[in-house]
């Protein structure tokens, strides 16, 4: 129970009546990753920014390691337990990929773009010089240098080709599996969902275990 994140009877909506969840709710832990799968508009982001803080819900809690987050405070549970991935990667991008770990960084941060595959040369090269798939790695190495347990990730293979996006699903089942993280993808991809511990599937405000494989 401790070692959880727990949303519970969570509910969100928009402009009084537009319902985008309605009443979730749903477990995760350390050392699995999560695929929540949902069409355009199903409510997945709203859902991560939640979970991350961002927002709090109309009504429900969410609890980390048995602390309700907006009780203890939404900048203290940003702070210390999360950390996001992006579609776009959105590391700054005046700084090389060095300096974006280490803004956050609680250990080394070039041993761990290292860990994600950069060689010392791409850890000192401007961001804008760098693959889609290899600024991903270095927002991967800077959730993972950070330290702090969750890692949401909002469509992280969304601007990646096939292979690439293979590459960094395996790197963010790397962060649940060897790092000990809570790794929450939202995604549209049956691909990345293929990799997952847990696929959960967002539909009309609720959310449901999916059987991958069944009709979206
Ligand atoms: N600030 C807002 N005001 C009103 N509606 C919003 C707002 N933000 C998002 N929405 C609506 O809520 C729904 C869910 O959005 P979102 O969580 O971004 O979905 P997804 O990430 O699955 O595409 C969408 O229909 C979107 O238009
Ligand atoms: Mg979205």
């Amino acid at each position: 129970m401790n070692n959880r994140l727990v949303m519970d009877n969570i509910s969100y909506y928009y402009d009084r009546n537009k319902v985008i969840l309605d009443d979730i709710s749903v477990e995760f832990e350390k050392g699995k990753m999560y695929v929540i799968l949902g069409p355009s508009g199903c409510g997945k982001t709203t859902l991560l920014s939640l979970i991350g803080g961002l927002d709090i819900p109309k009504s429900g809690t969410i609890c980390f390691e048995g602390c309700d987050i907006n009780k203890e405070g939404l900048e203290k549970h940003r702070r210390n337990n999360v950390s996001f991935v992006f579609q776009n990667y959105n590391l700054i991008d005046y700084m090389t990929p060095e300096e974006n770990v280490k803004l956050t960084a609680k250990q080394d941060a070039q041993a761990m773009l290292k860990k994600m595959g950069l060689t010392a040369d791409e850890c000192k090269r401007n961001i804008l010089k760098l693959s889609g798939g290899q600024q991903q790695r270095v927002a991967i190495a800077r959730a993972l240098a950070s330290n702090n347990p969750i890692i949401l990730a909002d469509e992280p293979t969304g601007n990646l080709d096939e292979e690439t996006s293979q590459e960094i699903t395996s790197i963010l089942k790397e962060a649940a599996r060897e790092y000990g993280r809570c790794v929450i993808i939202v995604t549209h991809s049956l691909e990345v969902a293929k990799q997952a511990d847990v696929v959960f599937r967002l539909k009309h405000g609720k959310i449901e275990v999916a059987a991958l494989g069944m009709d979206q």
